[in-house]
């Protein structure tokens, strides 16, 4: 099994502090959030509730919030709060100097929507 690619996706400039951005990244969707302490992550562009994307959600603390129904996402760990039913994804990072790096292990595995009554 290979141990992955961290592909160089932004510069740390790209994204401000508070603020998130979108990128396709070898058939995944991931989002760069930076936090207001200065800290990046980088999970999967979707919400587990109805699949809207996170993008432009606010990020408070390590979080973020569902711009469609505000559930909020640990950005550590992809754990949930309501209206959510699941976790989200959640990619290795590193910073290299000023370049933002996201590890890639695989292909993008499908989720069973709908397994919690969501249709
Ligand atoms: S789609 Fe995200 S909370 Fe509903």
């Amino acid at each position: 099994m290979s141990e992955g690619t961290y592909y160089p996706v932004a510069k740390t400039a790209d994204i401000e502090q508070g603020k998130c951005k979108a990128f396709h990244i070898d058939g995944h969707d991931v989002l760069i959030a930076r936090t207001k302490t200065d800290d990046f992550y980088a999970v999967e562009n979707l919400c587990s509730h109805a699949d809207a994307a996170l993008e432009g959600g606010r990020i408070r603390g390590n979080h973020i919030m569902c711009p469609l129904h505000g559930a909020r996402f640990s950005l550590i760990d992809g754990s949930f709060g309501p209206p959510a039913w699941a976790p989200i994804k959640t990619y290795t990072l590193r910073v290299e100097g000023d370049q933002v790096e996201v590890l890639i292990t695989g292909p993008l595995e499908k989720k069973a929507r709908g397994a919690m009554g969501m249709f």
